[in-house]
């Protein structure tokens, strides 16, 4: 069943039970008035009933009528009479009466019934269980009629209040649940599986916990655009990877065969036709061939295989070693602030200084006329994670080049393969790490990896 038709099914049965209810107390109230009223009717006839004995045994008018008169007086008492066995009215509150024939009934056993507005209780006369004639009072049913109509009037005013304020609720879970679920769900519905770029839209007036369903739902989008972007990628570089091995077996060894050749008859080239220049941009264009083709190599054969525990802080010194000559003729500034707390990771060493010498070179090349260079590590014990953060104040990364950098071959250098930041990647993400790259053009240039680590006391452990 829909969830709509669930909700009008509960709201009837709630407004039904709460009818139900109502109708329920307003018939207790009306039935417990009632019996008030007569036994309150009894009480006061009966009491009229007692008194009167020795008034009519000595046929005292006067104080028949002081006893109708006090009865009268009494809340809701219309009339009181007191009558004869021969019928004949003795006395009555109404004094024109006396006198007359009562043309009621007399019975020896109480009496009551209600007409109209009115309540008529009569109770005999008895002397020595013997009838000698007959109390009877009138009572007003108004007040109680009064309380009985005001108890309805607040039924039916408290009955609409709640209908109106469940058709309010019904709106509003209309408006701002079921309408916005529906949306949410056509929403995933027209979503083409294969397709994750059209944004998400989180429907109008929802209700908070919605609107998290539907960020939650964006959120999930965006992460699937991701990783399909990811897995293309990687598919991408698994086929450049095959492709690549092959190309090399199949350029490489004939390359090898022109550079001997060349190497050979260069010489005698350059001797017959007096040309040197062609010689020269044969054996460079026969070298960037063969650094190209390395690069691919690399790229599809690093596979961290010798792993060992040690710390960044080593490999990156063992690096520096390399650099140290190029850096201080390209005059520039380094600082270095190791903090690991003695945490080491378990990486390929080897590779690791591939991927620091590509940032650092990057960095070296992002500083043509000098600068600064900072490198810091950091251990996150929460994490258990190693920071390590090489930052230049270079050339920076202008926006439109900075989603392209991780792209193998993306390059803005003349000389540049493009290969290094792809294969750094490579390389930190088969170490399970993270690395990011945050720039401002003009200003800087900050490449960020995160490694898992363990502390040295827990090797030992
Ligand atoms: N520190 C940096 N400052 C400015 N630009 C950078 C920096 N690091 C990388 N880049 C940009 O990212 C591009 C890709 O870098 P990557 O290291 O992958 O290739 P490359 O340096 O061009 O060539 P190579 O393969 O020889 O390293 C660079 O061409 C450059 O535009
Ligand atoms: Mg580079």
């Amino acid at each position: 069943m829909p969830l709509q038709s669930k909700i009008v099914l509960f709201f009837i049965i709630l407004l039904s039970l709460i009818t139900f209810q109502w109708l329920f107390f307003i018939t207790h109230e009306e039935k417990i008035l009632k019996e008030e009223k007569i036994s309150r009717g009894e009480v006061l006839t009966r009491t009229l009933a007692q008194l009167s004995v020795n008034p009519m045994i000595n046929y005292q008018i006067t104080r028949l009528e002081g006893l109708v008169d006090s009865i009268k007086s009494e809340e809701d008492v219309l009339s009181a009479r007191i009558v004869t066995r021969q019928y004949l009215v003795l006395a009555d509150t109404s004094r024109e009466n006396e006198g007359w024939i009562f043309s009621g009934q007399l019975s020896d056993k109480p009496d009551l019934n209600f007409s109209g507005d009115t309540l008529v209780v009569r109770e005999p006369i008895l002397i020595m269980q013997k009838m000698y004639g007959m109390a009877e009072v009138v009572f007003s049913l108004e007040t109680m009629n009064v309380k009985i109509l005001h108890s309805r009037i607040i039924f039916i005013v408290l009955l609409l209040i709640e209908l109106m304020l469940s058709a309010a609720f019904a709106v509003f879970l209309e408006i701002q649940v079921i309408r916005p679920l529906g949306g949410v769900a056509a929403g995933v519905e027209q979503m083409p599986l294969d397709e994750f770029e059209e944004v998400f839209n989180i429907p109008l007036h929802s209700t908070v916990e919605i609107q998290k369903v539907g960020e939650a739902l964006e959120t999930m989008r965006g992460k699937l655009l991701e990783n399909r972007e990811e897995l293309v990628s990687k598919a991408k570089f698994a086929t450049m990877g095959k492709i690549a091995f092959n190309l090399a077996h199949e350029i490489r060894n004939p390359l090898e065969a022109i550079s001997g050749a060349i190497e050979i008859l260069g010489p005698d080239i350059e001797k017959r036709s007096g040309k040197n220049d062609y010689v020269t941009i044969i054996k460079d264009e026969i070298r960037n061939l063969n650094e190209y083709l390395t690069g691919f190599l690399e790229f599809t054969r690093s596979q961290p295989r010798n792993r060992e525990y040690t710390g960044v802080e080593h490999v990156l010194e063992d690096t520096l070693l390399l650099l140290t000559p190029l850096i201080k003729k390209s005059l520039i500034t380094l600082r270095k602030e190791y903090d690991v707390s003695g945490a080491v990771c378990y990486i390929d060493v080897n590779q690791m200084k591939r991927v620091f010498l590509n940032i650092l070179i990057n960095s070296i090349e992002a500083l043509p006329t000098g600068g600064e260079i900072d490198i810091k590590t950091s251990f996150n014990p929460e994490e258990e994670t190693i920071r390590v953060s090489i930052r230049d104040n270079g050339t920076g990364i202008c926006e439109e080049d900075r989603g392209n950098i991780f792209e193998p071959y993306f390059t803005t250098k003349k000389n540049g393969s493009g290969i290094g930041l792809a294969l750094s990647r490579k390389i930190i993400e088969q170490h399970d790490g993270i690395i990011e790259i945050n720039s401002i053009f003009g200003k800087e240039t900050e490449v960020n990896i995160q490694l898992p680590a363990v502390t040295e006391m827990e090797i030992h452990a």
